[in-house]
């Protein structure tokens, strides 16, 4: 734990280097057409980024290109066309593996989003190996697409769910009774990094501990993909979901790493055409994994889309970019200190780029109207965890969540509206 000076000195040293030094240029926002408008007569401010991103002209040209010169089906043609697709969507798996070091592209399963990746996981590698008596561990932290899947499961066969508990206020994971938690448990599933909180998990030394029992692991990674370097041999994980749309991607393309071993023992997660090498009237064999489980007509302008996403957030730097958005979070979590009745959640030191917080006078719906119609977007609710508000004993919070194209000015805009708000209501 950090003493109360060594946190004002780093807060004084964040307010400092987020004024005056920003990891990455305010030009970049140039890249991105829907940042350049006004709403409610008043210059977008748009910082509901854990819900979804905006997107770079590079990810709308990709779509366009895609629609306008290569659009086919793929994988069954031999025409040109088709051809070109199939190059396009095997290319985009390519690097995707390459994007979070995935020893190939074999790893690599495209889903619709981070929700479908681990509904994935829950019904192919949960209903071959986990049966009644069997022990899942959760965090108390964990987005409903991280909690929901297992209960569908554990339902189904008798598992029984376990939670690693979230400390209080400060959001993090209690890990002083992981060796005893981790007891005689199946499988692990655990999120990055908190969408309520901010918190950065440190899911390398948990899924360690975790695979040195034997406990398969499944890292949610919706809010650390594409804002800080991902590496799934680093990490050791045997699987890791994320989601196109909060990297500057389009919705509907998400991604699975599943490692290959255990996607060889894995049954298919739908049945359908591409999912098969042969049918007959009463029985099917499949196709090699990833094949075996992408069932049906894929996304393929999506992967197209995804691949042009991660080219352009390479070159913007994801070291740079997790400084930039932590250092934003933590500027705004600062000005936030200063209002009275103000509880925020989530830990001093060591955020990823979002804060959530409550005041005593104003009701979060309340604010968050208010602030969209001065231009401000944020997000306010339970965001999809309600489990762990019921533990914070609060229904909801106000979230504003950060990324690269987000400056200071729009944070002091933030602050600015909410001080305006507390003055209107409190
Ligand atoms: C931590 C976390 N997990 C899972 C999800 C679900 O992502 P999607 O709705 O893209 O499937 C989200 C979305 O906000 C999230 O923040």
């Amino acid at each position: 734990m950090c003493t109360d000076s060594q946190v004002r000195g780093w807060n004084k040293a964040m307010t400092t280097i987020i004024q005056t030094k920003p990891a990455i240029p305010e030009t970049v926002r140039e890249d991105f057409p829907a940042l350049a408008q006004e709403v409610n007569g008043h210059p977008l401010v748009y910082l509901d980024n854990a819900a979804t991103s905006q997107k770079p002209r590079a990810v709308l040209t990709a779509i366009q290109k895609y629609y306008e010169h290569d659009n086919a089906n793929v994988h069954r043609g031999i025409h040109e066309l088709s051809n070109r697709a199939t190059a396009a969507y095997e290319g985009a798996r390519v690097r995707v593996a390459e994007f979070i070091n995935a020893p190939g592209r074999e790893d690599i399963i495209f889903t619709r989003g981070t929700t479908e990746s681990l509904n994935l996981v829950a019904a192919t590698w949960g209903a071959a190996n986990v049966a009644e008596g069997d022990t899942i561990l959760l965090t108390e932290m964990e987005h409903h697409s991280n909690l929901v899947p297992w209960q569908i499961l554990a339902q189904r066969t008798g598992a029984q769910l376990r939670f690693i508990p979230v400390t209080g206020d400060e959001g993090m994971l209690d890990l002083t009774t992981l060796e005893a938690l981790l007891e005689g448990v199946k499988l692990l599933s655990i999120t990055h990094v908190s969408n309520a909180l901010g918190t950065v998990n440190d899911v390398g030394e948990i899924c360690a501990q975790a695979r040195s029992r034997g406990v398969a692991t499944v890292v949610d990674a919706a809010q650390s993909a594409g804002h800080m370097p991902l590496d799934v041999q680093a990490l050791g994980c045997d699987f890791l979901a994320f989601s196109g749309h909060k990297l500057c991607g389009p919705t509907g393309i998400g991604v699975l790493f599943a490692r290959r071993e255990l996607q060889e023992s894995m049954p298919p997660y739908q049945g359908g055409g591409e999912m098969i090498s042969k049918v007959d009237f009463h029985s099917s064999e499949y196709h090699v994994p990833p094949h075996k489980f992408e069932a049906g007509t894929p996304n393929i302008a999506g992967a197209a889309a995804l691949h042009a996403a991660l080219d352009y957030i390479d070159e913007v730097g994801l070291e740079a970019i997790r400084t930039h958005d932590a250092g934003l979070a933590d500027y705004a979590r600062v000005q936030l200190s200063e209002f009275d009745g103000i509880r925020i959640f989530g830990p001093t030191v060591g955020r990823c780029g979002l804060v959530s917080f409550v005041l005593e006078d104003v009701h979060a719906l309340d604010f968050a109207t208010l602030a969209d119609q001065q231009g401000v977007a944020i997000r306010v609710g339970h965001h999809c965890t309600q489990p762990l508000h019921a533990k914070l004993g609060v229904p909801s919070t106000a979230r504003a969540s950060f990324y690269f194209y987000n400056t200071s000015a729009e944070v002091d805009r933030f602050i600015e509206v909410l001080q305006k708000v507390t003055k209107m209501l409190g």
